[in-house]
Protein backbone atom coordinates (compact mmCIF):
# COMPACT_ATOMS: atom_id res chain seq x y z
CA UNK A 1 0.00 0.00 0.00
CA UNK A 2 1.45 3.59 -0.55
CA UNK A 3 0.89 6.48 0.58
CA UNK A 4 -2.99 5.91 1.37
CA UNK A 5 -5.35 6.01 4.74
CA UNK A 6 -3.64 8.60 6.46
CA UNK A 7 -5.56 10.32 9.55
CA UNK A 8 -7.38 12.78 7.46
CA UNK A 9 -8.59 10.70 4.96
CA UNK A 10 -9.57 7.99 7.81
CA UNK A 11 -11.83 10.74 9.23
CA UNK A 12 -13.59 11.29 6.18
CA UNK A 13 -13.56 8.16 4.90
CA UNK A 14 -17.18 7.60 6.03
CA UNK A 15 -18.80 10.26 4.37
CA UNK A 16 -16.53 9.58 0.88
CA UNK A 17 -18.43 5.87 1.32
CA UNK A 18 -21.45 6.58 2.37
CA UNK A 19 -23.51 5.44 -0.46
CA UNK A 20 -21.73 2.17 0.30
CA UNK A 21 -24.66 -0.11 0.78
CA UNK A 22 -22.77 -2.37 3.79
CA UNK A 23 -25.74 -3.55 4.70
CA UNK A 24 -26.76 -5.13 1.85
CA UNK A 25 -23.76 -6.64 1.65
CA UNK A 26 -23.91 -8.04 5.42
CA UNK A 27 -27.19 -9.60 4.26
CA UNK A 28 -25.24 -11.10 1.40
CA UNK A 29 -22.76 -12.92 4.09
CA UNK A 30 -25.31 -13.51 5.85
CA UNK A 31 -26.77 -15.86 3.23
CA UNK A 32 -23.39 -16.85 2.60
CA UNK A 33 -23.42 -18.58 5.83
CA UNK A 34 -26.69 -20.15 6.47
CA UNK A 35 -26.12 -21.69 2.56
CA UNK A 36 -23.21 -23.51 4.15
CA UNK A 37 -24.50 -24.12 7.59
CA UNK A 38 -21.91 -21.80 9.19
CA UNK A 39 -22.27 -20.42 12.95
CA UNK A 40 -18.78 -19.15 13.81
CA UNK A 41 -17.96 -18.35 17.21
CA UNK A 42 -14.95 -16.40 16.28
CA UNK A 43 -14.02 -13.75 13.38
CA UNK A 44 -11.13 -12.41 11.51
CA UNK A 45 -12.14 -9.17 9.52
CA UNK A 46 -8.83 -8.35 7.28
CA UNK A 47 -8.23 -4.75 6.37
CA UNK A 48 -11.59 -3.49 8.33
CA UNK A 49 -11.35 -0.12 7.54
CA UNK A 50 -13.09 2.33 10.02
CA UNK A 51 -15.50 -0.93 10.99
CA UNK A 52 -18.19 -0.71 8.53
CA UNK A 53 -18.80 -4.24 8.57
CA UNK A 54 -17.24 -4.87 11.75
CA UNK A 55 -20.11 -3.50 13.33
CA UNK A 56 -22.60 -5.29 11.34
CA UNK A 57 -21.10 -8.65 12.48
CA UNK A 58 -21.99 -8.01 16.19
CA UNK A 59 -25.22 -9.17 14.40
CA UNK A 60 -24.17 -12.89 14.42
CA UNK A 61 -25.73 -14.15 17.59
CA UNK A 62 -23.31 -16.90 17.46
CA UNK A 63 -20.04 -14.70 17.72
CA UNK A 64 -18.33 -14.41 21.01
CA UNK A 65 -15.13 -13.27 19.54
CA UNK A 66 -14.38 -10.92 16.44
CA UNK A 67 -10.78 -9.73 15.75
CA UNK A 68 -10.55 -6.56 13.26
CA UNK A 69 -6.89 -5.62 11.34
CA UNK A 70 -6.18 -2.99 9.17
CA UNK A 71 -2.40 -1.78 8.25
CA UNK A 72 -3.65 1.92 8.83
CA UNK A 73 -3.72 2.51 12.40
CA UNK A 74 -5.72 5.85 11.46
CA UNK A 75 -8.15 4.00 10.02
CA UNK A 76 -8.26 1.28 12.82
CA UNK A 77 -8.30 3.90 15.65
CA UNK A 78 -11.36 5.90 14.05
CA UNK A 79 -12.79 1.83 13.77
CA UNK A 80 -12.37 1.80 17.43
CA UNK A 81 -13.60 5.30 18.18
CA UNK A 82 -16.80 4.31 16.33
CA UNK A 83 -17.54 1.16 18.43
CA UNK A 84 -16.87 3.06 22.01
CA UNK A 85 -19.67 5.79 20.81
CA UNK A 86 -22.06 3.14 19.82
CA UNK A 87 -21.73 1.63 22.79
CA UNK A 88 -21.40 4.79 25.17
CA UNK A 89 -24.77 5.92 23.07
CA UNK A 90 -25.96 2.95 23.44
CA UNK A 91 -26.79 3.05 19.41
CA UNK A 92 -27.97 -0.51 17.90
CA UNK A 93 -25.93 -2.59 20.33
CA UNK A 94 -28.52 -4.40 22.04
CA UNK A 95 -27.90 -2.96 25.52
CA UNK A 96 -24.68 -4.21 26.53
CA UNK A 97 -22.19 -2.79 28.92
CA UNK A 98 -18.74 -2.84 27.90
CA UNK A 99 -15.68 -2.71 29.80
CA UNK A 100 -12.43 -1.91 27.95
CA UNK A 101 -8.45 -2.86 27.46
CA UNK A 102 -6.71 -0.23 25.16
CA UNK A 103 -8.04 -1.70 21.44
CA UNK A 104 -9.73 -4.57 22.72
CA UNK A 105 -13.45 -4.20 24.44
CA UNK A 106 -15.62 -6.64 26.58
CA UNK A 107 -19.51 -6.28 25.39
CA UNK A 108 -21.73 -8.01 27.49
CA UNK A 109 -25.85 -8.15 27.82
CA UNK A 110 -28.51 -11.04 29.33
CA UNK A 111 -27.97 -13.16 26.49
CA UNK A 112 -23.99 -13.05 25.60
CA UNK A 113 -20.68 -11.77 25.68
CA UNK A 114 -18.54 -10.37 23.26
CA UNK A 115 -15.01 -9.58 23.01
CA UNK A 116 -14.03 -7.27 20.33
CA UNK A 117 -10.19 -6.81 19.25
CA UNK A 118 -8.43 -4.03 17.04
CA UNK A 119 -5.10 -4.52 15.71
CA UNK A 120 -3.08 -2.39 13.23
CA UNK A 121 -1.50 -5.41 11.01
CA UNK A 122 -0.63 -6.15 7.99
CA UNK A 123 -2.42 -8.72 6.02
CA UNK A 124 0.39 -9.78 4.36
CA UNK A 125 2.03 -11.64 7.81
CA UNK A 126 -0.35 -11.86 10.69
CA UNK A 127 -0.36 -14.79 13.49
CA UNK A 128 -2.80 -15.27 16.32
CA UNK A 129 -2.44 -17.76 19.21
CA UNK A 130 -6.39 -18.57 18.54
CA UNK A 131 -7.86 -19.43 15.13
CA UNK A 132 -10.90 -18.83 13.68
CA UNK A 133 -13.95 -20.12 12.75
CA UNK A 134 -14.37 -17.13 9.37
CA UNK A 135 -12.09 -15.01 7.96
CA UNK A 136 -13.62 -12.22 6.06
CA UNK A 137 -12.35 -9.55 3.66
CA UNK A 138 -14.77 -6.50 2.03
CA UNK A 139 -14.72 -3.79 -0.56
CA UNK A 140 -11.95 -5.21 -2.83
CA UNK A 141 -9.21 -5.10 -0.35
CA UNK A 142 -7.13 -7.72 -1.39
CA UNK A 143 -6.83 -5.99 -4.90
CA UNK A 144 -5.30 -3.42 -2.65
CA UNK A 145 -2.62 -6.30 -2.95
CA UNK A 146 -0.64 -5.75 -6.14
CA UNK A 147 2.11 -7.90 -5.89
CA UNK A 148 1.43 -11.77 -6.85
CA UNK A 149 3.57 -12.59 -3.67
CA UNK A 150 1.78 -10.55 -0.89
CA UNK A 151 -1.74 -12.06 -2.09
CA UNK A 152 0.49 -15.99 -1.52
CA UNK A 153 1.47 -14.56 1.49
CA UNK A 154 -1.57 -13.11 2.84
CA UNK A 155 -3.37 -16.05 2.15
CA UNK A 156 -0.53 -18.78 3.85
CA UNK A 157 -1.79 -16.22 7.04
CA UNK A 158 -5.61 -16.39 7.12
CA UNK A 159 -4.66 -20.68 5.97
CA UNK A 160 -2.83 -21.20 9.53
CA UNK A 161 -5.07 -18.78 11.30
CA UNK A 162 -8.41 -20.66 10.60
CA UNK A 163 -10.41 -23.70 11.75
CA UNK A 164 -10.41 -27.04 9.84
CA UNK A 165 -14.06 -26.74 9.30
CA UNK A 166 -14.09 -22.81 8.93
CA UNK A 167 -14.75 -20.70 6.19
CA UNK A 168 -12.83 -17.78 4.76
CA UNK A 169 -15.31 -15.48 2.64
CA UNK A 170 -14.03 -12.47 0.95
CA UNK A 171 -14.47 -10.04 -2.03
CA UNK A 172 -12.33 -8.63 -4.84
CA UNK A 173 -12.62 -6.68 -7.86
CA UNK A 174 -12.82 -9.26 -10.93
CA UNK A 175 -10.36 -8.61 -13.89
CA UNK A 176 -12.84 -7.53 -15.89
CA UNK A 177 -13.85 -4.58 -14.03
CA UNK A 178 -10.41 -3.14 -12.96
CA UNK A 179 -9.61 -3.48 -16.92
CA UNK A 180 -12.71 -1.77 -18.10
CA UNK A 181 -13.03 1.28 -15.38
CA UNK A 182 -13.40 4.30 -17.04
CA UNK A 183 -10.72 7.30 -16.94
CA UNK A 184 -12.53 10.18 -15.35
CA UNK A 185 -12.30 12.93 -12.68
CA UNK A 186 -14.88 14.89 -10.96
CA UNK A 187 -15.45 16.39 -7.27
CA UNK A 188 -16.87 14.88 -4.45
CA UNK A 189 -17.74 17.80 -2.39
CA UNK A 190 -18.11 17.18 1.52
CA UNK A 191 -19.21 19.09 4.23
CA UNK A 192 -15.56 19.86 5.96
CA UNK A 193 -13.54 19.39 2.55
CA UNK A 194 -13.22 19.07 -1.25
CA UNK A 195 -11.74 16.05 -2.44
CA UNK A 196 -11.01 15.56 -6.19
CA UNK A 197 -10.92 12.18 -7.56
CA UNK A 198 -8.63 10.96 -10.72
CA UNK A 199 -9.52 7.26 -12.00
CA UNK A 200 -6.17 6.11 -13.89
CA UNK A 201 -6.14 2.82 -15.42
CA UNK A 202 -3.21 0.78 -16.51
CA UNK A 203 -4.77 -2.03 -18.71
CA UNK A 204 -1.38 -3.79 -19.50
CA UNK A 205 -0.91 -3.87 -15.73
CA UNK A 206 -4.06 -4.90 -14.63
CA UNK A 207 -3.93 -1.73 -12.18
CA UNK A 208 -6.38 0.57 -11.70
CA UNK A 209 -5.19 3.79 -9.87
CA UNK A 210 -7.47 6.15 -7.80
CA UNK A 211 -5.50 9.52 -7.02
CA UNK A 212 -6.99 11.92 -4.26
CA UNK A 213 -6.25 15.50 -3.34
CA UNK A 214 -7.85 16.44 -0.07
CA UNK A 215 -8.49 20.03 0.49
CA UNK A 216 -9.94 20.66 4.18
CA UNK A 217 -12.50 23.78 4.23
CA UNK A 218 -9.91 25.47 6.87
CA UNK A 219 -7.89 27.60 5.63
CA UNK A 220 -5.12 26.53 8.55
CA UNK A 221 -5.30 22.97 7.32
CA UNK A 222 -2.96 22.24 3.96
CA UNK A 223 -4.14 20.22 0.95
CA UNK A 224 -2.84 16.61 0.87
CA UNK A 225 -2.74 13.81 -1.95
CA UNK A 226 -3.26 10.36 -1.73
CA UNK A 227 -2.99 7.39 -3.90
CA UNK A 228 -5.37 4.17 -4.08
CA UNK A 229 -3.83 1.15 -6.26
CA UNK A 230 -5.78 -2.20 -7.01
CA UNK A 231 -4.83 -4.83 -9.42
CA UNK A 232 -7.16 -7.12 -10.89
CA UNK A 233 -6.44 -11.07 -11.37
CA UNK A 234 -7.77 -13.66 -12.98
CA UNK A 235 -9.94 -16.15 -11.12
CA UNK A 236 -7.36 -18.93 -12.10
CA UNK A 237 -4.33 -17.29 -10.19
CA UNK A 238 -6.67 -16.63 -7.27
CA UNK A 239 -7.30 -20.49 -7.24
CA UNK A 240 -3.91 -21.26 -7.94
CA UNK A 241 -3.09 -19.29 -4.80
CA UNK A 242 -5.50 -20.47 -2.09
CA UNK A 243 -4.72 -24.05 -3.38
CA UNK A 244 -0.71 -23.24 -3.07
CA UNK A 245 -1.74 -21.68 0.72
CA UNK A 246 -3.40 -25.00 2.14
CA UNK A 247 -7.19 -24.26 0.83
CA UNK A 248 -8.79 -27.58 -0.59
CA UNK A 249 -12.28 -26.24 -1.66
CA UNK A 250 -13.50 -22.99 -3.30
CA UNK A 251 -16.76 -21.83 -4.53
CA UNK A 252 -16.57 -18.54 -6.59
CA UNK A 253 -19.74 -16.30 -6.78
CA UNK A 254 -20.61 -13.59 -8.93
CA UNK A 255 -21.18 -11.24 -5.99
CA UNK A 256 -24.79 -10.63 -4.74
CA UNK A 257 -26.06 -14.06 -6.22
CA UNK A 258 -25.12 -17.76 -5.85
CA UNK A 259 -24.29 -18.31 -9.95
CA UNK A 260 -20.93 -19.15 -10.65
CA UNK A 261 -18.34 -16.24 -10.72
CA UNK A 262 -16.24 -14.94 -13.90
CA UNK A 263 -13.42 -13.24 -14.67
CA UNK A 264 -15.77 -10.57 -15.94
CA UNK A 265 -18.40 -10.72 -13.10
CA UNK A 266 -18.26 -6.71 -11.90
CA UNK A 267 -17.34 -8.27 -8.12
CA UNK A 268 -16.37 -11.44 -7.14
CA UNK A 269 -17.19 -13.34 -3.89
CA UNK A 270 -14.67 -16.51 -3.05
CA UNK A 271 -15.65 -18.98 -0.16
CA UNK A 272 -12.73 -21.57 0.91
CA UNK A 273 -12.42 -24.04 3.01
CA UNK A 274 -9.32 -26.30 4.55
CA UNK A 275 -11.51 -28.77 4.68
CA UNK A 276 -12.31 -30.81 0.71
CA UNK A 277 -15.74 -32.18 1.97
CA UNK A 278 -16.68 -28.85 4.24
CA UNK A 279 -18.12 -26.62 0.83
CA UNK A 280 -20.44 -30.10 -0.44
CA UNK A 281 -21.36 -30.65 2.86
CA UNK A 282 -24.37 -29.18 2.94
CA UNK A 283 -25.32 -27.57 -0.22
CA UNK A 284 -28.40 -28.45 -2.27
CA UNK A 285 -29.42 -27.42 -5.83
CA UNK A 286 -33.29 -26.34 -4.51
CA UNK A 287 -31.46 -24.32 -1.39
CA UNK A 288 -29.01 -22.60 -4.08
CA UNK A 289 -32.13 -21.19 -6.37
CA UNK A 290 -33.63 -20.06 -3.35
CA UNK A 291 -30.49 -18.04 -2.11
CA UNK A 292 -29.44 -17.32 -5.55
CA UNK A 293 -33.00 -15.38 -6.42
CA UNK A 294 -33.74 -14.27 -2.92
CA UNK A 295 -30.15 -12.41 -3.20
CA UNK A 296 -30.83 -11.30 -7.17
CA UNK A 297 -34.16 -9.18 -5.88
CA UNK A 298 -32.42 -7.94 -3.39
CA UNK A 299 -29.73 -6.74 -5.55
CA UNK A 300 -32.12 -5.29 -8.33
CA UNK A 301 -34.18 -2.83 -5.29
CA UNK A 302 -31.03 -1.85 -4.24
CA UNK A 303 -29.56 -1.04 -7.33
CA UNK A 304 -33.07 0.79 -7.77
CA UNK A 305 -32.96 2.55 -4.20
CA UNK A 306 -29.90 3.99 -6.09
CA UNK A 307 -31.19 5.16 -9.06
CA UNK A 308 -34.03 7.30 -7.81
C1 LIG B 1 -11.36 0.08 0.35
S1 LIG B 1 -10.82 0.05 2.03
C2 LIG B 1 -11.98 -1.10 2.69
C3 LIG B 1 -12.15 -0.97 4.17
C4 LIG B 1 -13.28 -1.81 4.76
N1 LIG B 1 -13.09 -3.21 4.47
C5 LIG B 1 -14.64 -1.34 4.27
O1 LIG B 1 -15.39 -2.20 3.77
O2 LIG B 1 -14.97 -0.17 4.40
C6 LIG B 1 -9.32 -0.86 1.96
C7 LIG B 1 -8.68 -1.08 3.32
O3 LIG B 1 -7.59 -1.97 3.14
C8 LIG B 1 -6.59 -1.62 4.06
N2 LIG B 1 -5.33 -2.24 3.61
C9 LIG B 1 -4.67 -2.05 2.45
N3 LIG B 1 -3.55 -2.81 2.41
C10 LIG B 1 -3.52 -3.51 3.57
C11 LIG B 1 -2.62 -4.47 4.13
N4 LIG B 1 -1.53 -4.85 3.48
N5 LIG B 1 -2.90 -5.00 5.34
C12 LIG B 1 -4.03 -4.62 6.03
N6 LIG B 1 -4.89 -3.70 5.56
C13 LIG B 1 -4.65 -3.15 4.35
C14 LIG B 1 -6.58 -0.10 4.03
O4 LIG B 1 -5.93 0.48 5.14
C15 LIG B 1 -8.09 0.17 3.99
O5 LIG B 1 -8.63 0.32 5.28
Amino acid sequence: MEHSYTTYFAEIYDDVMKNVPYQYWFRYLNDILKFYNHQPESVLELASGTSNMTLKLIELQSLNRITALDLSSAMISRAAEKLELKLQNNQDLNDFSFQKNTMSYFLQNEQRKLTIDFTAQNMTDFYFENKFDLIVSFFDSFNYLTDIDQLQSCFESAASSLTKDGLFIFDMNSLGRIRTIEEKSFVIEGDSYECFWEDIVNEKENLWQVKLKICPNNDELPCFEEIHSERGYKIQTILRLLKNSGFKAVDVYNAFSFAKGKNNSDRLYFTASLNKKRLQNNEGQLKKLYFDAKNRIDHLLVSLKYLF
